[in-house]
C-alpha cells in the first residue's frame, strides 16, 4: 500500500469506529467529577489530545467549555459530553463517552443528571488543595448509583502539590484503592488513567431488546431541528423516521435525526444502547420535552404498561433563592416567556411561574439554585436572547406563614408579608451546612458561621491538617456573600456544601426601606427580630454609599411596622443652571434658577430616584 493509502484507510478506519462500534463491550460511559477548579476540564483536553479527538490546531484550553460565559469566567456552567475513539494497542478500540461536569455548588443538578447516564467516574483532587465539600458531595452521589470510582490526584507538577498527604486522607474516605497522581496541565499519567477507566469502569449492560428506551440528561434547542434531546440509550436502537413517544410527557414525535458529540454534533445512522448522543425531535414547543423523562421507540401503537417502561429520572432541584424578572417594556413579556421555556431546556434547574406586581408589570418569579446560577441567568438571557433591559427583584429565599385563619401561605419576598396581626408563625428554610477546613483556619470559619446564626452539630478530623465541620443554619444567612466570607477568612481554603433540611419557625420582622419618603418594595426583607435596628442602620448608611445624589435632597429611611426606626439623607446635587451666564442679566439668572426650583419640586413630587440593580445584590451583602 502507498503512504496515502495508509493516511486514507487510517482515517477511515477512525471515522467509522467511531460511528459504528456496536458491541457495547467496547463501549465506556463515564464522568469527571472534583471540586470547582480542581481541573476536570483541563483533563478533558488531554483525553480529547491523546484520542486525537479534536486536531491539534484546533485545541485550546478547557476545549469543552463551550459557552463564551464559561470561557470569560474560568468556570464550567454546563455539562458538557463527548465521544473518543481510544486505541490502546493495533487491535484493541474503545469507544469512551466522556461527561464534562461543572464544580460550583450552583451547578450540582448538571452533576446528578450527568452521574445517571454513565457507569463510572473519575473523582479528581486538587493536589494543592486537598479533598473540598464538593469532592465529598459529588463522591457520594456516584456512591449512591453504585458508580465505579477512580480517585486521582491532579496537579502533581505543582511545587505546592502534596499527594502523600492527601493519599490517606482520600483512603480514609474510599477504603483501599489505587489511587492515581497525575498532572492534567502536563499529561503526566493520563495515558495510565486512560487504561484504568477501560480496565475499571465496565461496559452498559445489554439492554432489553424489544424497543428502544433512552433517558434525556440534557437538551438544547435548534431552529431547524427543534428540540434536541440528550440521552443515554439503555435499550434498543433510535433511528431517523422512528415514531418515539416521551412517557411523562405523553407526546409523540418523530426522529428527525441523531447522532452523537465530538463535542459539536455529528450526526450517525443509528444510536444504540449503551451509547450517548442525541435525538433531534423536530418539536418546536420546547415546553414538552423534559430532562428526566424517557424516550421509547419501536413500542407497539397500544401500549397498556406505558408507565412501567419509565427508567428511573431525576429529584426535581429544589431552587433555593427567588427573584423576580421583568421586562422593563411590557412588550417583551411574550419574548421573555419564550427565553425562559428555550434556556429551561438547556439549564434544568431552573423554575418559574408567571408573576405580576403593580410597578414592575408582567414577568416571572424564577427559583435558583443559588445566587451565581441567578447571575448566569440573568447573563444568559441578556446575550443568548437579546433582553438586556431586565429587572430582577431582590434575590429572596422562600418562607411560610401560618395565617391565623390557620392557612399556610408560602412567601416569595417580604414585600407580601402582610402586618403581624395577620399571621401567628413565620417559618424558614434551614439546611445542614457541611464545611472542610484546613485546621489552621477553623477559628476563623467557626466565628463566622455562629456570626450567622448557626448551630454547631459535628466536627470530625480527616487529618491532622484536615477538618469537616457540620451546622445547621438558615439558608438566607448563606445566600449572598457567605461563600466569599468563609474563603476570605481561609485564605480561598475552606469549601462548603449544604443540603436543605426543613422550614423552620424564626422571629423574624418584615424591614421595610423607604426612599424619598415611598415605599421601595424591592428592598423589603426578613431579618431576624433582635437584629433588625442595627440592620436598619446599616442598609440605610449603605443605601447612602451606592445611591448617586439626585438634584434634590433624598430621605433614606428604614422602618418596622410603618415605625421609622433609621434614617439618613442623600444631600441635593447643587447645579448651578446661570453659572454659565456673565455678569449683570440678573433677571435671565432668577428666571433659570426659578424654573431649576420647579424642576426639582416635580422631581420630587414623582419621588423618581433611580435604583440601579446592583444596588439590590450590593445591599444584601454585610
Ligand atoms: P470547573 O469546571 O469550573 O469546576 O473547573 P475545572 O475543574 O474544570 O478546572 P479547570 O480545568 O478549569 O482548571 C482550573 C485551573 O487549574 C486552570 O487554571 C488550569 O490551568 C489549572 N490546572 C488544571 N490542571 C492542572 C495541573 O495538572 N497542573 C497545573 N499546574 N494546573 C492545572
Amino acid at each position: 500500500m502507498r503512504f496515502w493509502q495508509i493516511i486514507f484507510a487510517g482515517c477511515f478506519r477512525r471515522l467509522n469506529s467511531l460511528a459504528s462500534i456496536m458491541d457495547t463491550n467496547q463501549i465506556r460511559n463515564f464522568s469527571i467529577i472534583a471540586h470547582i477548579d480542581h481541573g476536570k476540564s483541563t483533563l478533558a483536553d488531554r483525553m480529547l489530545e491523546i484520542t486525537k479527538t479534536v486536531e491539534a490546531r484546533n485545541m485550546q484550553n478547557q476545549y469543552l467549555d463551550m459557552m463564551d460565559l464559561e470561557r470569560e469566567r474560568g468556570i464550567t456552567i454546563k455539562m458538557q459530553p463527548v465521544r473518543m475513539l481510544y486505541e490502546p494497542s493495533r487491535e484493541s478500540a474503545y469507544i469512551l463517552n466522556l461527561i464534562d461536569t461543572p464544580g460550583h455548588v450552583d451547578f450540582s443538578y448538571e452533576v446528578s443528571r450527568s452521574l445517571a447516564a454513565v457507569e463510572g467516574v473519575v473523582l479528581l483532587v486538587d493536589g494543592t488543595k486537598g479533598i473540598q465539600a464538593q469532592t465529598l458531595a459529588h463522591l457520594y452521589q456516584a456512591q449512591k448509583l453504585n458508580l465505579v470510582i477512580i480517585p486521582a490526584i491532579n496537579k502533581i507538577d505543582l511545587p505546592n502539590s502534596r499527594p502523600e498527604e492527601i493519599e490517606p486522607e482520600l483512603r480514609k474516605i474510599l477504603g483501599d484503592v489505587e489511587i492515581l497522581k497525575i498532572s492534567a496541565k502536563e499529561g503526566t499519567n493520563v495515558d495510565y488513567l486512560l487504561e484504568k477507566i477501560v480496565e475499571k469502569i465496565p461496559p452498559p449492560k445489554p439492554g432489553l431488546g424489544d424497543y428502544g428506551r433512552a433517558l434525556i440528561f440534557d437538551s438544547t434547542y435548534d431552529d431547524y431541528k427543534g428540540v434536541m434531546a440528550f440521552v443515554r440509550v439503555f435499550d434498543g436502537s433510535f433511528k431517523t423516521g422512528d415514531k418515539i413517544k416521551f412517557i411523562a410527557q405523553k407526546k409523540d414525535a418523530e426522529v428527525m435525526e441523531v447522532g452523537y458529540f465530538k463535542p459539536q454534533l455529528v450526526s450517525q445512522k443509528e444510536l444504540n444502547e449503551g451509547e450517548i448522543g442525541y435525538i433531534a425531535t423536530g418539536l418546536k414547543d420546547p415546553t414538552l420535552v423534559r430532562v428526566g423523562d424517557t424516550i421509547i421507540s419501536n413500542f407497539e401503537s397500544q401500549i397498556s404498561n406505558l408507565k412501567e417502561l419509565a427508567l428511573p429520572g431525576y429529584q426535581e432541584p429544589r431552587p433555593v433563592v427567588f427573584a423576580s424578572i421583568f421586562p422593563k417594556e411590557g412588550a417583551d413579556f411574550n419574548v421573555l416567556r419564550e427565553a425562559l421555556n428555550k434556556l429551561k431546556l438547556s439549564d434544568a434547574a431552573l423554575s418559574f411561574e408567571p408573576d405580576s406586581q403593580e410597578v414592575l408589570g408582567r414577568g416571572y418569579r424564577c427559583g435558583f439554585l443559588g445566587s451565581l446560577h441567578m447571575e448566569i441567568v440573568l447573563e444568559r438571557l441578556k446575550r443568548e436572547y437579546n433582553l438586556a433591559s431586565l429587572i430582577a427583584t431582590t434575590p429572596s429565599v422562600v418562607y411560610e406563614l401560618v395565617l391565623r385563619s390557620g392557612e399556610n401561605k408560602t412567601i416569595f419576598s417580604a414585600a407580601d408579608v402582610p402586618t403581624s396581626d395577620r399571621y401567628t408563625e413565620i417559618r424558614e428554610p434551614w439546611v445542614a451546612l457541611n464545611i472542610l477546613t484546613p485546621t489552621r483556619y477553623l477559628g476563623g470559619v467557626l466565628e463566622l458561621v455562629s456570626s450567622r446564626r448557626g448551630i454547631h452539630q459535628d466536627t470530625e478530623y480527616l487529618s491532622a491538617e484536615r477538618v469537616q465541620i457540620k451546622y445547621e443554619i438558615p439558608l438566607a444567612e448563606i445566600i449572598v456573600d457567605f461563600h466569599d466570607k468563609l474563603k476570605s477568612v481561609s485564605s480561598g481554603f475552606a469549601s462548603l456544601s449544604y443540603e436543605f433540611l426543613e422550614l423552620r419557625k424564626g422571629d423574624l420582622a418584615r424591614l421595610d426601606i423607604l426612599v424619598a419618603g415611598e415605599l421601595v418594595t424591592a428592598l423589603s426583607r426578613l431579618v431576624p427580630r433582635e437584629q433588625s435596628f442595627e440592620e436598619g442602620q446599616r442598609l440605610v448608611s449603605k443605601l447612602k454609599n451606592l445611591l448617586s445624589r439626585e438634584l434634590f435632597k433624598v430621605s433614606l429611611q428604614a422602618a418596622i411596622g410603618g415605625k421609622i426606626i433609621a434614617r439618613e439623607d442623600i444631600s441635593a446635587l447643587k447645579k448651578d443652571v446661570a453659572g454659565y451666564l456673565y455678569g449683570g442679566d440678573i433677571t435671565r439668572k432668577m428666571k433659570l434658577r426659578e424654573k431649576q426650583k420647579r424642576g426639582k419640586k416635580r422631581m420630587k413630587a414623582s419621588g423618581r430616584v433611580n435604583i440601579p440593580s446592583s444596588v439590590f445584590f450590593e445591599l444584601l451583602k454585610r
